[in-house]
């Protein structure tokens, strides 16, 4: 058996080598016939490398990911209620911003507690492009906005058709229009009491903030555990997240559906956060199971199928490299 195991080690070892020198010295090509190309032994299969970043300053839960209009971040929102901004490796994470103005440096390290409700709970992250505004949904704050210089943030919105917001969750932003889409994922339940949410509660809302009137609409009632938020590239529908349901329900904004929602897809997990890249495709984040990107017709087409990925609740497309944050974990993961 082992001597097995050695002969197999060095016949591995001597077909790396000629296939390395092959690439290297051309006359070590015996046998190539010209215009026909020789395999090349891949040290790095094709496919994603990733690296995780620790959040550091005692934070966890960076439920999700946003780049500024400068490029730089990312920018998270952590458990305790503070809005964390990278800056790269030496100067590592500065805190950026805080969501509830009576916060207080008490709540720091805070994790998945309701002291949330005097710390905030900034669960989704969203740049308007055309002002550089940072939208964020808090989850016992409510929406509010924040300028290129951080701090405290301006309060939204609280509430909608008089149903006070009890757990806001995420947001996507049209930047021509200035339309903030977000999602209230309960108004039974506060985001610390998530566990107890099953699929007979039917109390989320997909609304919509219109920053020339002020004013919040509600597109969708009687969603179950409503979640992730993604307006498609043309800005014809828009999709939402049902977490007790494992499905993705399909908003038509324009066109002779408008108004009217759709199944889009049944996923194998519960879903969370949903984000378009710049070619139009969603990644959406599942658990248990891994985040998976699909196209405009829902069909799949990758999955991020690694065990170095758990607990994913958000996966962001920048420059073509992915970065994936979690609820749970101290870390966030991206690729390279
Ligand atoms: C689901 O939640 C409701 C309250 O929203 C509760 O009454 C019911 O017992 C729960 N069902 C299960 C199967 O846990
Ligand atoms: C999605 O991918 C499937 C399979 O490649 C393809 O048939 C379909 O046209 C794609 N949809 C869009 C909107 O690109």
């Amino acid at each position: 058996m082992q001597k097995l195991a050695i002969l197999c080690f060095l016949l591995i070892f001597l077909n790396n080598f000629i296939v390395q020198a092959q690439s290297q010295f051309p006359y070590f090509r015996r046998g190539h016939i010209p215009g026909t190309q020789i395999p090349r032994f891949e040290r790095h299969p094709q496919g994603r490398q990733y690296h995780r970043l620790q959040l550091g300053l005692g934070a966890t839960g960076a439920e999700s990911i946003a780049f500024d209009c400068e490029g730089d971040g990312p920018y998270v929102g952590v458990s305790d209620g503070r809005i964390l901004k990278w800056q790269g490796h030496s100067v590592g994470w500065t805190v950026f911003a805080i969501t509830n103005p009576k916060r207080s440096n008490t709540c720091n390290g805070l994790n998945d507690s309701p002291a949330e409700q005097n710390c905030g709970r900034p669960l989704g992250l969203k740049f308007n492009t055309a002002t550089c505004e940072l939208y964020i949904t808090d989850s016992s704050v409510g929406l509010v906005k924040l300028d290129r210089k951080g701090g405290v943030a301006t309060p939204i919105a609280t509430s909608a058709e008089g149903v006070t917001f009890r757990f806001l969750n995420t947001l996507d932003i049209d930047s021509e229009t200035g339309h903030v889409y977000f999602t209230d994922s309960s108004f039974r339940y506060h985001r610390w009491e998530f566990r107890s949410i099953n699929r007979s509660d039917r109390s989320g809302r997909l609304l919509r903030y219109d920053p020339k009137t002020k004013r919040v609409t509600v597109l969708l009632r009687g969603l179950s555990f409503a979640n992730g938020v993604a307006l498609s590239k043309n800005k014809d529908f828009i999709l939402v997240t049902e977490t007790t349901t494992y499905q993705v329900q399909k908003y038509w904004l324009t066109g002779l559906k408008a108004g009217t929602a759709e199944l889009f897809i049944q996923l194998s997990g519960r879903p969370d956060n949903i984000n378009r890249n710049t070619n139009g495709d969603f990644w959406i984040s599942q658990n248990p199971t891994k985040p998976i990107k699909v196209n405009e017709s829902g069909t799949i087409l990758e999955s991020l199928d690694t065990d170095i990925i758990v607990d994913a609740s958000d996966v962001t497309e920048f420059h073509n490299n992915l970065w994936i944050g979690s609820v749970i974990q101290n870390y966030i993961i991206y690729t390279s």
